[in-house]
């Protein structure tokens, strides 16, 4: 699939792709001079198959009619769809013919009503592959990172926001909050603003500055705290009601997930349908981990691919990895991380309300949870940047660096297809400044210049 992008507005292509296709024949008779003028209504509906929400824990359902935070026992709600009526009235091929945006997979999103949509432009991220960092690593299988900084605001946290403030806009909310390391408080931001709906966001203190910058810029009231991400999301929850929020925090309201599907989707559909042998994913809140687990059981559902899986593999930092300790420990559920700390900041969450469908979502596939270095994350990102031209974000860093370990002790095989997400744009985050400096008044010292390093 390539990702050649047309200039058109996201929301106009997405109302041309919904459009109904008038047949050819009746197009013909419309140009006969007596033909009567053919009216063509408006359609509105997306399509959506969502049918109700369920507890990712009990199995209860609740209504998707009625905006929606946690279930009645406290746990994440995952959507619903009729997928046996999908299966019998979609058909794979019927994408071929619409914008490579993650709207071309409409009826297996929960946004109902095509107004509704707040779009800035999600397109499929390309598959970039790395031929330096496989030669380096002697892998001879793909290795390839699925490049998520190319999504409106840098970052992956696009495709959740677009669907979550989508929701938001469709059940009239007007005010929305989120505990945030950086790059979800922005992408809500955006979306808000385009929404016309009130934003606040909060962000730890140590949170990249560009991140709390362009949140502001993008419409949001922007606060840094001082606490971690799940202390800062106990205080959203406990304000909510007086403040009138509605709490968009990770897994805490059930259509970012559904964004964060589209990841899964989209490289189902990027492989043919066939997906790759390992998906290594840097794992804070684990929405994308556990929304793509999700995306490929739908698919097989509506018949599209078949039962293999890849090994999903969970990336952590040795200086806040929860979900690494419960999986070699075995647990069900994650201990909050002790004084979590590590460079790449969207990963530093200490616990995680997900955490159970992370650790089912790795076990099921066969695959682990891993945790590397700061220091493997900061070699591997300069490595990537300077031998095959990619600038990733350090958490993109910490997947590169988990599958030099994997690959090197057999758990990832040399000749497997490894696919490791770069969730968002290295350049919101700090770099080392090259220390030269030219002097112009100064001879010029060519040898100096070319001098290798
Ligand atoms: C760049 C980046 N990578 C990874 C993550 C973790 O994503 P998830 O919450 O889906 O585990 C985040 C979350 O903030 C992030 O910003």
């Amino acid at each position: 699939m390539g990702n050649s992008l047309r200039k058109i507005d996201p929301n106009r292509a997405l109302r041309l792709a919904i459009a109904p296709v008038i047949p050819y024949r009746r197009r013909q008779d419309k140009r006969a001079p007596s033909a009567p003028r053919i009216e063509r209504r408006p359609m509105t509906s997306t399509q959506s198959a969502l049918t109700h929400l369920q507890c990712s824990m009990t199995g209860e359902i609740v209504s998707a009619d009625i905006a929606q935070g946690l279930s009645p026992a406290g746990k994440p709600l995952l959507a619903r769809y009729d997928l046996a009526g999908l299966k019998a009235r979609w058909d794979r091929d019927a994408l071929s013919a619409r914008p490579l945006d993650l709207w071309r997979y409409r009826e297996l999103l929960p946004v109902r009503q095509v107004e509704n949509i707040v779009s800035l432009g999600e397109i499929a991220t390309p598959l970039v592959d790395l031929p330096a960092a496989a030669r380096r690593l002697g892998h001879r299988g793909r290795l390839c990172a699925k490049d998520e900084s190319r999504l409106p605001t840098g970052s992956f946290k696009a495709r959740g926001l677009a669907m979550a403030i989508s929701k938001a806009k469709e059940f009239g909310l007007k005010r929305v909050a989120i505990p945030t390391n950086g790059n979800a408080g922005a992408a809500m931001a955006a979306y808000a603003a385009r929404a016309g709906i009130e934003a606040y966001v909060f962000c730890p203190a140590e949170t990249p500055a560009i991140n709390v910058q362009e949140t502001a810029l993008q419409g949001a009231k922007v606060w840094r705290v001082n606490g971690l991400i799940h202390e800062i999301g106990a205080m959203v929850r406990q304000q909510r009601e007086a403040a009138g929020w509605f709490d968009v925090s990770t897994l805490k309201e059930p259509y970012r997930i559904e964004g964060k599907k589209t990841m899964g989707l989209e490289l189902a559909e990027q492989g043919g349908w066939r997906l790759p042998d390992a998906i290594l994913y840097p794992t804070g809140g684990g929405t994308g981990l556990i929304g793509m687990w999700k995306a490929f059981a739908e698919l097989e559902a509506l018949g599209w691919i078949g039962p293999a899986r890849p090994k999903m593999i969970a990336v952590q930092s040795t200086g806040c990895a929860p979900i690494v300790k419960a999986f070699d420990d075995g647990t069900e559920h994650a201990a909050a991380w002790p004084n979590a700390s590590t460079l790449a900041s969207g990963i530093r969450v200490p616990a995680a309300i997900g955490d159970f469908l992370i650790l089912r979502a790795v076990r099921e596939s066969g695959g682990f949870a891993i945790a590397v270095e700061d220091a493997a994350i900061e070699a591997w990102r300069a490595r990537i940047a300077a031998e095959d031209g990619l600038l990733l974000c350090p958490e993109g860093a910490a997947c590169a660096a988990a599958a030099e370990v994997a690959i090197s002790d057999g758990r990832l095989a040399r000749d497997s297809d490894i696919v490791l997400y770069n969730c968002g744009s290295g350049l919101k985050y700090p770099m080392p400044d090259p220390a030269r400096r030219l002097d112009l008044a100064a001879p010029f010292d060519l040898s100096a210049i070319l001098r290798p390093n």
